[in-house]
């Protein structure tokens, strides 16, 4: 495939894929739940904030490296879990963790990738994360652990948002729906306990073994207490992703997790919730002294980035700005992307007198409302 030239400029990043990519997988990527409130509200709270910069700080000389569960970044950023990769481009998360791990960045491999765990991680040597859809079988559920431990995998990654898919409009419109095809199943479709609860293999009865899938990966909501059971059989970090609310914040720490991403899934769930930005600092403020803050939500420049930062993520995850660079050209399309970010990044950090991950604090930011603009 061609590798046309991606814009430098992450938020055109979403225009330039919808030229390039089929209406189904591009309003799969692009869309979020119901009138798409969520996706725009994630924006517009970076917008509602304004970097102050300093001067005369010596910001040419700095390190925004940062040091997550003992593991040493470049930079303060990973990339999220997105599953069904190869709608996009047919090399799909091979191609992106590949991308990840030139740029020295953990991947983190979705339970609902097109390739299988084991695939991706033999695709790269890069730091890995593995997110987890909670299976309804937990040996299943073992198993996965166990096959994400094996692949290199340091930390867990639990997703609780979408045990059930949300009302995407875009997909129903269009009736766009890769699991219904089979994709994005091949890490469950190669797992031995997944296969053992079938009569014939995915191979001779695709139909079943989609059947199944959905029955064990969607449609059962989880609790508090059930946390327990990741927790005793995952030895590494355990990390709770969707968090919006602080009193759920208090709750993942009481239960004995390293960090929550705060997120609501890029806007794909709840139509009409909360901004994930909005949503960070009483999460920072609940649980930032006892636990690890991720964020993710509506990230598209070194900007945002930046903002986030200030505002109490210890790391970011980018989402869909990635996935546009892969179907701008695979491996090279994800470089381009992941290199222009952290550009922008290192730039405006270090244009704002900022010279390490610590100079990132609330006071560098002011909302619009402090310093007097009013948006047209
Ligand atoms: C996702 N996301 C996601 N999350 C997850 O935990 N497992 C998954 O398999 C997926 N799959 C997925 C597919 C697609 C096409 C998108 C756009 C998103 C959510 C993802 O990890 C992250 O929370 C959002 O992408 C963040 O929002 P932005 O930055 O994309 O706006």
């Amino acid at each position: 495939m061609n590798t046309p030239l991606c814009t430098t400029d992450g938020t055109a990043l979403e225009e330039s894929a919808r030229r390039l990519l089929e209406p189904g997988p591009f309003g799969y990527v692009a869309g979020g739940a119901g009138s798409g409130a969520t996706v725009r509200a994630n924006r517009a709270a970076f917008d509602r904030w304004r970097i102050v910069p300093r001067m005369l700080r010596g910001a040419h000389v700095r390190d925004l490296g940062t040091t997550l569960f003992g593991e040493r970044l470049p930079a303060p950023i990973l990339l999220a879990p997105i599953g069904v990769q190869s709608i996009v481009h047919p090399d799909g998360e091979l191609a992106s963790a590949r991308a990840a791990a030139a740029c020295g960045l953990p991947f983190v491999v979705s339970t609902m990738s097109s390739y299988s765990l084991e695939q991706i991680a033999e695709a790269s040597d890069g730091p890995r994360w593995f997110q987890l859809y909670w299976p309804d079988d937990p040996e299943v559920c073992l198993s996965l652990l166990d096959r994400a431990r094996r692949a290199g995998c340091t930390t867990l990654v639990v997703t609780l948002d979408n045990w059930t898919f949300g009302w995407r409009t875009r997909d129903l419109d269009q009736d766009y729906s890769p699991a219904a095809q089979g994709i994005g199943t091949a890490t469950a479709f190669s797992d031995p306990v997944f296969r053992s609860r079938l009569d014939r293999p995915p191979r001779d009865d695709l139909p079943a073994a989609i059947a199944q899938w959905k029955a064990m990966f969607t449609g059962v909501d989880r609790e508090w207490q059930d946390l327990g059971f990741l927790r005793r059989n995952w030895p590494g970090p355990l990390v709770l992703k969707g968090i919006l609310h602080p009193d759920d914040a208090v709750l993942a720490a009481d239960a004995g997790v390293d960090a929550v991403v705060v997120s609501n899934h890029g806007g794909r769930q709840v139509d009409g919730a909360i901004a994930a930005l909005d949503a960070l600092p009483e999460v920072v403020a609940a649980v930032g002294e006892r636990i690890t803050v991720l964020f993710d939500s509506g990230v598209r420049t070194g900007a945002d980035l930046v903002k986030a930062l200030c505002l109490g993520a210890d790391a970011v995850l980018v989402g869909r700005p990635y996935v546009y660079g892969l179907a701008h050209g695979g491996e090279a399309g994800v470089s381009r992307v992941l290199t222009n970010l952290l550009t922008e990044f290192d730039l405006t950090v270090t244009l704002s007198g900022g010279r390490q991950r610590s100079d990132l604090r609330p006071e560098v930011l002011k909302t619009n409302r402090e310093v007097g603009f009013v948006s047209a």
